[in-house]
């Protein structure tokens, strides 16, 4: 079976189940400035979670690309990817737990409907409660019921209790760690068996005994399902959500090495073929330096799906992590002794294509996006080696290794871009301990930032970031208006200070040009248009001239907002476009619109910031 074909089984299965697909949402988030990438299949639809009417009815079924930035560092390991395809089904207040686990079971077990895994190499785990959220022994009893009833001997002994930090998920971890706002629930996860009890023996936690849940790698867990029930309020309590949710997601790649019955998920059937390039590449033996070439394996595959959703590497956001990606991958690679990477990258996103045909398509810009920092590194490389060697007064010889300040090494961190391993690998040494304190330092007054820029996210969905998201509306068509209707949104991001909206254009607007859009919004919002949303079909919608960046593939029906009244006809509305929402209910509550600033994002891509309500 190939990931393709894994994909399809579960789309189909859940189908089958009353499931209508949806498309999954682009890998960078839009409106949500509390993450750089969508890391799950929940997050585009928390609104639906917490409660928005979803236009696809309440049982849901999709495959969503994830990347998961904090696992960078963990790449190296059997089982970590940062990029990976999360298939996922949801039920908006419809089933619940007697439902999802009989289904989840038989499509992991049934050999026509399902996967065919079997079913003495599985576990299953359940939460055991935590303060007021009591035990959950109903999904405990469900899973006795569904065990017996398929003839699992000793099924009791594949049960397991877990508390709040292995059986309760929300994107933010553990309840302490959920900030006010944020969903999650109590959980129910299934574990594959490897067997191999050398696995444990041999990683660090090996003087422990080994559980179900142990990070030595001899488990794999494959499938989560959520019972998303519970909102954390602003007094640290929890509160329930208005209808029981589930949220389910399994890893693609986990799910097929569960079915090939392979530990190393870098030696399933998806990458095998990149590994077996690399191999002819570098003259290296996979066996021998296992962690470099999974770090190229999964880095290039997940740079190759960034830059398709328009990302260049940069040195912040997106951008950055894209370039940590490459940087690392093209590290790894010069490690082994590898001369052409492009065979390499043909290879996976040859891979790829067969779930995204997309990296295809644009195979010309992943090589040149990726040739192009391959360069700029070679050159900040040698940058960084000029200011070395200009302080120093001596110029290095070959295999020489230069001792340096600390802090001159921590100007080529925070200046060039390169890690302590990649100054390290120019020849220079310094001393560990000072960097890493000017590290944390460092690291310190970011996490105060990104705490700041949390607070303030659309997440929170405070009113403020509301009216911007209505406002955002509003620009984007008084862009149109006053360019054209060539201009078109590429991306945005709300907070409760401002609002950042990213379009295809391609010269700086004019004075002229900015005074006219804001004249145009403040206008709307002193007519005080009605805002609401209605659902229709999504080829209808198109016709109607509904704008925005849904690109709901598989959808019938989309979620249309429309500003302005269309009691007598639809035509009468100032815009139409598709959203998810929420938004305010009338545009008066904006009081006013300003653009504050604007900036050139490339040739034919610019960006304003602009505030409300003031
Ligand atoms: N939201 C759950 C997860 O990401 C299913 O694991």
């Amino acid at each position: 079976m190939t990931a393709a074909e894994l994909l399809n089984k579960y789309i189909k299965f859940f189908e089958d189940r009353g499931h209508k697909r949806i498309a999954g949402a682009p890998l960078i988030p839009q409106n949500d400035p509390t993450t750089l990438f969508t890391s799950s299949g929940m997050q585009p639809l928390i609104p639906y979670l917490m409660g928005e009417i979803h236009p696809e009815g309440t049982r849901l079924v999709d495959a969503q690309n994830s990347f998961r930035a904090v696992d960078i560092e963990e790449i190296g390991d059997n089982r970590h990817t940062t990029f990976f395809r999360m298939l996922g089904n949801w039920s908006l207040g419809d089933y619940f737990k007697k439902e999802e686990i009989p289904w989840l079971y038989e499509f992991l077990t049934n050999q026509q409907s399902g996967l065919g895994i079997d079913p003495t190499k599985l576990h299953f785990t359940v939460f055991k409660g935590f303060e007021d959220i009591p035990q959950d022994n109903e999904a405990y009893q469900i899973w006795e019921e569904v065990l017996q009833k398929a003839g699992v001997e000793n099924y009791k002994n594949r049960l397991h209790w877990y508390g709040v930090e292995k059986n309760w998920w929300s994107r933010a971890g553990t309840p302490d760690k959920m900030p006010a706002g944020e969903i999650g629930g109590p959980d129910t996860e299934v574990f594959y068996d490897f067997g191999d009890e050398t696995v444990h023996k041999k990683s660090q936690w090996g003087k422990q005994p080994c559980h179900v849940n142990c990070d030595c790698g001899r488990y794999l867990e494959i499938a989560n399902s959520v019972f998303m029930q519970y909102k954390k309020t602003a007094d640290g309590k929890f509160e329930k959500l208005p209808k029981q949710n589930v949220d389910f997601g399994g890893g693609l790649e986990r799910l097929l090495g569960a079915v090939e019955g392979q530990i190393d998920m870098f030696q399933t059937s998806l990458f095998k073929p990149t590994i077996d390039i690399i191999e002819r590449q570098t003259d290296k033996d996979y066996q021998t330096y296992k962690s470099s070439f999974r770090i190229i394996a999964d880095h290039l595959g997940a740079s190759c799906l960034i830059i398709v959703n328009g990302i260049k590497p940069a040195n912040k956001d997106q951008g950055y992590i894209l370039r940590r990606l490459l940087r690392r991958a093209f590290d790894n690679f010069n490690l082994l002794g590898g001369k052409d990477i492009l065979p390499v990258l043909e290879t996976i996103v040859d891979q790829y294509a067969e779930t995204d045909p997309i990296v295809k398509v644009q195979y010309e810009e992943i090589k040149n996006t990726i040739l192009e920092e391959m360069q700029k590194y070679e050159r900040t490389r040698h940058e960084a080696t000029r200011f070395i060697e200009k302080k120093y007064q001596q110029p290095l010889h070959d295999g020489d290794t230069r001792e340096i300040s600390a802090d001159d090494a921590f100007v080529l961190y925070t200046t060039h871009g390169l890690s302590p391993t990649q100054i390290k690998s120019l020849g220079y040494s310094f001393d560990n301990k000072i960097f890493a304190h000017k590290m944390e330092e460092h690291q310190k007054l970011s996490r105060s930032g990104a705490e700041k820029k949390f607070r303030g996210g659309l997440a929170d969905h405070s009113e403020k970031t509301i009216m911007g998201h209505t406002a955002t509306h509003l620009m984007h068509q008084a862009l149109r208006d006053v360019l054209g209707n060539q201009v078109h949104q590429s991306g945005s991001n709300i907070t409760s200070e401002r609002i950042r909206f990213d379009f295809n254009f391609d010269r700086k607007l004019t004075e002229d040009e900015i005074k006219h859009v804001e004249e145009i919004v403040n206008g709307k919002i002193t007519e005080n248009l009605p805002v609401h949303f209605e659902l229709i079909p999504t080829q209808e919608a198109y016709k109607m001239g509904a704008i925005g960046l849904f690109m709901e593939t598989y959808s019938e029906k989309s979620k249309i907002y429309f500003i302005g009244d269309i009691s007598k006809n639809y035509k009468d509305a100032y815009s139409i476009e598709f959203c998810g929402g929420p938004h305010v209910d009338f545009t008066g509550v904006l009081k006013s619109f300003k653009i504050i600033k604007q900036e050139n994002l490339g040739a034919n891509l610019k960006r304003l910031y602009a505030i409300v309500g003031k």
